[in-house]
């Protein structure tokens, strides 16, 4: 009896110290993954244990952008921060920024993954943001046709008759104040959803596609299933066997998105095919169309292992049914919100500042008053030089989509003329656009005043 009470309490006893010492080791781990960045002897922010600093990047209140721009001003230059165990290297110097985006680029032809990312070799729904290498060269390649002249100016009567509807709109909330917002995400998602989509004619204020997209861009990252994942790595496989929302690294509302896509895109391909029967001339081309144009077999590719050699840049042009449903999500997503924003904050500048306004307005007039039409040619656009410095500088003080300029390091390598920093491959770059964009050796005195002259 006693014997057995014995062998008991010494079984119990081995079986808390096993535990004390395995909950010890990944506390000494957890402990010693915190101090990447110092003991490499790059500054940052401290961070805490498990967290490093995800709390302050994924916060609801202060926006992630701002948080980097504040943590700059401390640690000029660069600096390292944790995610969770995610290592990023943030850097707000042009030089660097620059070497890590275009001189260097054969070390970083990948953005940041999605925490929760699948392997993106593997997957066949992987879009062009979460590719890398051939593949992104190849989902670049196809996309590129998309934004020629020649097709920017087949686009321009949807867009004038979406722009019409938008004037009929205004006419009923003549002299009251209005949020212009919500307003100009219905036009850019009518025109979006007309070139790119298949839409037949204007659906102003009642595109379904809208509640889908701000699903996507409105849902929070501060919770656990965002957290978590970036914590603890491991937990990853199994949140991803249990949920098919993640399959694509875009979560949830994008699934019946996604469907929708889908059936549009197989809708088109069957049409396309009785057309080619009935050998009749289809006169609308959309962005369906002209990927549609490279399609091939899923099968075919074996370019999607992460090389990525200068010498051999040379890609097929083809793309598969899933990789077409992924262009159109991806320009969809990345279309809308952007150049909703991007006008929304070019009307607050240009209220804010009258003399900007009334000399904008003389530009078009000017141009108005040479054409014949009321609708401004391509080339008569592109001749509007103060419009265009009226954009660029807003978007100078309003970087849109600031957090989409990231990379993941592919290859270890070193960076920066004098000081070498080395970057270790699979380290997530950050580049901190609003403060190169404030950057007063860049854009001259008073940084953070409009000014289109600059
Ligand atoms: C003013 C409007 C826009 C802004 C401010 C904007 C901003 C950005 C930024 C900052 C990136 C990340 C670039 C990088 O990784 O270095 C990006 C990528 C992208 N944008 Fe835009 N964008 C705008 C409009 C559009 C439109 C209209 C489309 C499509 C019709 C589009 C499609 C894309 C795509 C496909 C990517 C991913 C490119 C890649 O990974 O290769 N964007 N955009
Ligand atoms: C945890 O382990 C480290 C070395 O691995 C040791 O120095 C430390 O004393 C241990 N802490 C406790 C509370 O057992
Ligand atoms: C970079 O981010 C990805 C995706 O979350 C993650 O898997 C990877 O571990 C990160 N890299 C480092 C060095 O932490
Ligand atoms: C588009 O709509 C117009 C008018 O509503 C109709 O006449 C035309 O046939 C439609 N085109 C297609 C391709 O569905
Ligand atoms: C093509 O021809 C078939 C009959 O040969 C006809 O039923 C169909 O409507 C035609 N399709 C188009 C798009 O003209
Ligand atoms: C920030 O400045 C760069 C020029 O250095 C400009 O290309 C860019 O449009 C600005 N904003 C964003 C979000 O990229």
């Amino acid at each position: 009896m006693l014997e057995t009470f014995v062998f008991l309490i010494l079984t119990l006893a081995t079986a808390i110290a096993e535990i004390w010492q395995k909950f010890n080791k990944s506390f000494n781990y957890y402990n010693y993954q915190l101090s990447y960045w110092s003991r490499r002897g790059i500054p940052g922010p401290k961070g805490e244990l498990f967290w490093g600093n995800l709390k302050a990047v994924t916060g609801r209140e202060y926006v992630n952008v701002f948080q980097i721009r504040d943590w700059s001003k401390k640690f000029p230059r660069y600096f390292g921060i944790k995610k969770g165990c995610r290592n990023t290297l943030v850097i707000s110097d042009a030089d660097l920024a620059h070497e890590v985006l275009v001189r260097k680029f054969e070390y970083f032809h990948a953005h940041e993954p999605q925490p929760l990312e699948d392997d993106s070799d593997n997957n066949k729904n992987v879009l062009i943001f979460t590719s890398h290498g051939l593949r992104w060269k190849r989902l670049r390649t196809t996309s590129n046709p998309i934004f020629s002249v020649t097709n920017l100016k087949k686009i321009m009567p949807t867009m004038y008759d979406s722009i019409e509807h938008l004037m009929e709109h205004f006419k009923t909330v003549e002299n009251k104040p209005i949020n212009i917002h919500p307003i100009f995400q219905e036009v850019t998602m009518d025109i979006i959803s007309r070139i790119a989509l298949g839409q037949n004619g204007s659906n102003l204020f009642k595109n379904l596609y809208i509640d889908y997209a701000k699903g996507i861009f409105m849902s929070p990252i501060d919770d656990l299933q965002h957290t978590a994942p970036q914590m603890f790595p491991f937990i990853k496989k199994p949140i991803r066997m249990f949920s098919e929302l993640y399959k694509t690294g875009i979560r949830a509302s994008s699934n019946s998105l996604t469907t929708n896509l889908f059936k549009e895109v197989m809708k088109r391909k069957n049409e396309r095919e009785t057309m080619k029967e009935n050998k009749t001339e289809k006169k609308l081309v959309d962005f369906i169309d002209l990927f549609l144009d490279a399609e091939v077999p899923e099968q075919k590719h074996s370019d999607t292992m992460g090389v990525l050699d200068k010498r051999n840049l040379k890609v097929s042009k083809e793309l598969s049914v899933n990789e077409i449903v992924g262009q159109c999500l991806i320009f969809l997503l990345a279309g809308y919100d952007t150049t909703a924003n991007s006008l929304s904050f070019v009307c607050y500048e240009l209220i804010k500042n009258p003399e900007t306004l009334q000399k904008l307005v003389e530009e078009i007039d000017d141009h108005l008053f040479e054409s014949d039409s009321e609708d401004l040619s391509y080339e008569k656009i592109n001749q509007m030089k103060y419009l265009d410095s009226v954009i660029k500088e807003s978007l100078r003080l309003h970087p849109i989509a600031g957090n989409a300029v990231n990379r993941h390091c592919m290859e270890t390598t070193e960076i920066g003329e004098k000081e070498k920093i080395q970057i270790e491959k699979g380290t997530n770059i950050t580049i901190d656009v609003l403060t190169i964009n404030y950057s007063e050796k860049l854009w001259g005195p008073e940084p953070e005043k409009f000014n289109p002259d600059r």
